[in-house]
């Protein structure tokens, strides 16, 4: 077979992967197969907020330079995950932006972090998970930026990351959308209303990242609602990048082939829909192995989730498979 990265470049799209310092620092296995499949990186935690300023008076881009460097080196593209998120913004910050109500905070934040970066990254997650259902009436999360600027914030995101990124792909990322269920309908339905409030005004948007963590104990995905949510994303002239595929199982233990091969088909499913529109430039797995996945630390650490295309010992599994011939 070919390696993932020359099976999607082929069809013009690239493949790559979350990759984190533990991988980069403790498994010669992990750094092999990202440069042997990948033609881009995803720093897991290394480029989130709270990583790189655990307090006020000092950056530390010790983490995100080291897997910056590594791709550098080994000529990678980095994407860019991620600027606001409301799980990675440090204690300090969330004082902070609490007490002064002051954008300054999210601009010298941004234009410290940003061109830091400039020659690898060429696409940003400028806001991460901004959809909540019950939080509001408009399903937007009552983050803490909404929770001081109001919705306005998230146009002002796309507008400072511009300020300091006029060349790059600017991005909302979002998780939730592939299942049939009133929840991840009205999640669909809230993203695309975002999007076209977004287009109208004018904001600096290029396009969407879909996480697509799959969940088998949500069924199988819902063919007609993930086809007409890209096909609704694409009409408004936005690119898609599937930004965090892995798969959840629905049961533990039994044989590990049926398994294996379940995972497969819910990818398999999913990438012939997404492969059918030109404008989904991007498939990123959330790692490559289950060794390094952070589905064994979901439901209570149980450790054996099969949900990505390496097992714990960087064997191929029927998921890789499916990567490949549906690219
Ligand atoms: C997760 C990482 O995989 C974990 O290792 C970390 O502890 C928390 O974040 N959606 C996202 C990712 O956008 O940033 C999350 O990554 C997984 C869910």
């Amino acid at each position: 077979g070919v390696s993932l990265q020359l099976a999607a470049g082929s069809i013009n799209r690239m493949y790559g992967s979350a990759f984190s310092e533990k991988m980069l620092k403790t498994s010669s296995k992990a750094r092999a197969v990202t440069l042997s499949q990948c033609a881009s990186i995803t720093p897991e935690w290394s480029l989130k907020w709270d990583n790189l300023a655990p307090n006020p008076d000092r950056h530390d881009f010790s983490t995100a330079d080291a897997v910056a460097n590594f791709a550098r080196t080994h000529g990678k593209r980095m994407r860019g995950h991620t600027l606001l998120w409301h799980q990675g913004v440090p204690k300090w910050a969330n004082a902070m932006l609490q007490e002064t109500r002051e954008w300054d905070l999210v601009r010298s934040y941004f234009n410290t972090v940003i061109p830091r970066y400039g020659d690898i990254i060429d696409e940003w997650d400028v806001i991460n998970e901004p959809i909540e259902i019950g939080d509001r009436g408009d399903g937007l999360r009552q983050n803490q930026f909404m929770h001081v600027f109001g919705p306005d914030y998230i146009e002002w995101a796309l507008w400072t990351a511009r300020d300091a990124a006029p060349k790059a792909r600017l991005y909302i990322n979002e998780y939730g959308l592939e299942y049939f269920s009133p929840e991840e309908g009205q999640r669909r339905l809230t993203l695309l209303r975002l999007l076209e409030r977004l287009k109208n005004r004018g904001a600096p948007i290029d396009g969407v990242g879909l996480q697509a963590h799959l969940d088998l104990r949500k069924g199988t995905i819902y063919r007609e609602g993930v086809y007409g949510l890209m096909r609704d994303i694409s009409d408004l002239g936005l690119g898609i990048s599937i930004t965090e595929l892995d798969v959840r199982e629905n049961e533990t233990g039994g044989e590990v082939e049926v398994r294996d091969q379940k995972v497969a088909d819910e990818v398999r499913r999913y990438m012939d829909i997404a492969l059918q529109f030109p404008n989904v430039g991007s498939v990123t797995t959330w790692g490559l192995s289950d060794r390094f996945s952070w589905l064994r630390y979901k439901d209570g650490g149980r450790r054996d989730n099969r949900g990505l295309p390496y097992d714990e010992e960087w064997r191929r599994k029927p998921m890789r498979t499916a990567l490949e011939s549906a690219f």
